[in-house]
Parts: structure tokens; sequence; C-alpha cells
């Protein structure tokens, strides 16, 4: 069995008071949540006072980038070394917004994703088309070409450690849901080909979130689908209430 997983993807929002706020209010409305792994992603800057408040409950850290580099001059980046330093287990690779407005590429996410899995690091591998290669009939093409490219740096006995987030980008911040069909048929061409690459196991152990728009008054129906095993929430993580009811929605 796949233990449901729902992380929370605070984008560029928070300054540090704010995140120890927002965290301050989630940690005691998910206390008692067991069956349901949990995460926050705040900006880098509020990582480390993050870290310390969710230190000894059930909240992970995630980062919402990581280095593919190890040190030195990379200037603006971030290496899977600080992430650990300051207690991040988790690493978003390869969002659609880094893609579309940093330039990230297929490329950079397999190298990210390296990075990350020789560093004990959980990469958080997104994937998703744009409503241009949606209408065009070219989903299915685009997202198992971000799968085969972006996890093209994973062995085999690594693969059920790594976490797919399927985010069709026109769902993402626009208040449009992927109907739970629309989603569940995507996530079950990724899971046939993650089990083309990696082997039927592992693809059973993988987890794949899915992403965009999610809100409490979707998510169980979203997360009641056979092959949706958790969610990366944007918009509905910065309210403590609201990710408390998505997370008690997976369980
Ligand atoms: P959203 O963002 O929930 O605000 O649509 C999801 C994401 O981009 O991870």
């Amino acid at each position: 069995m796949r233990k449901p997983f729902i992380a929370g993807n605070w984008k560029m929002n928070n300054t540090r008071a704010a995140a120890r706020e927002l965290v301050a209010a989630l940690k005691p409305l998910v206390a008692d949540v067991k069956d349901v792994e949990i995460a926050v992603a705040p900006t880098f800057t509020c990582l480390q006072d993050v870290s310390e408040l969710i230190k000894g409950s059930n909240i992970e850290l995630s980062a919402q980038n990581i280095s593919y580099a190890a040190s030195g001059a990379y200037t603006g980046e971030i290496s899977a070394d600080m992430l650990k330093d300051v207690g991040c287990t988790h690493a978003i690779i390869g969002h659609s917004e880094r893609r579309q407005y940093f330039g990230e590429t297929d490329e950079g996410v397999a190298k990210r994703v390296r990075a990350a899995l020789d560093n004990g690091i959980i990469p958080i591998v997104c994937v998703g088309e744009s409503l241009a290669e949606r209408e065009s009939g070219k989903t299915f093409d685009v997202v198992l070409r971000q799968i085969v490219n972006g996890l093209s740096s994973v062995k085999n006995d690594e693969a059920a450690r790594v976490v797919v987030a399927y985010e069709p980008v026109w769902a993402i911040g626009t208040g449009k849901t992927a109907t739970p069909d629309q989603a569940q048929e995507v996530h079950a061409a990724i899971r046939a080909k993650l089990a083309e690459i990696f082997g039927a196991d592992n693809a059973e152990a993988m987890r794949i979130q899915y992403g965009g728009s999610v809100k409490a008054s979707n998510a169980k129906e979203l997360l009641g689908q056979k092959d949706i095993d958790g969610a990366l929430v944007g918009g509905a993580s910065l309210k403590a209430a609201d990710f408390a009811e998505i997370i008690k929605a997976a369980r």
C-alpha cells in the first residue's frame, strides 16, 4: 500500500514571521494524522525557521528546488548539503513555474534528481502539459517524455523513493482542476511508463501526486482515484485550516 503524501508548495510567499505563524497553526491541526505523509515547502529563507518549529512533529520539510552541483561557482543556487543542513528531507524539482520562467529543462531535472538521491533527499519531480499541448492532443507525449527524460538518472533500486507530481499547467493557480477522471487517466499512463522503466514492483511503490488547484472541496474525489497517491498543493496550502482539510481528505 502506498502511503498518501500531501505536500504544500508555498512558492514565493511568506516572510519568516508569516511562515512561522502558518506552520504553528498547521501543527496542532494535523498532529493526530499518522496515515498520511505531510510536508511543507517554504522559500529558502524560511527553511530554518520552519525546520525548528516542526522538529518532533509529523510534518517534513521540502525545498522548492535543489542545485545539481555540490558546491562552488553557482550563483543563486542552493546545494543538497545546505538543504540537509537546515533539515530538508525533500526537494521539489522541475516545477512548471521553474520550467516556464527559469528555463528548467528535462536534462536539468535529471541532474537535480541525481543530486537529491545522492544526498538522501527525496525528489518530488513535477511533470505536466500546458493548455495548448492538451488541446492539441499532446498530453501523453509531453508528460511521458518528461518522465522518461527527467527520471533518466534514477537507478532501479532508487525508484521507489522518488515521488512524481502530475500538475497540468492549465490547472495551476487557475481554479481549474482536472476532473478526477482526467487526472486518473494521466496518472495511470505515468504508472505504466514507470513500470516499463523501473519494473512493475517499483512502479507500484512509487507515489504520484496530483497538483493544480487542489482544495478542500475537490481533494477527496481526486485522492479517491486509484493512481492518485497524494497532492502537491499551492494556494490552498497557505491557509492552515484548508491545508489540514486536504490532508485529512487523504486518509
Ligand atoms: P495550486 O498550485 O494548488 O495553487 O494550483 C499547485 C502547484 O503549483 O504546485
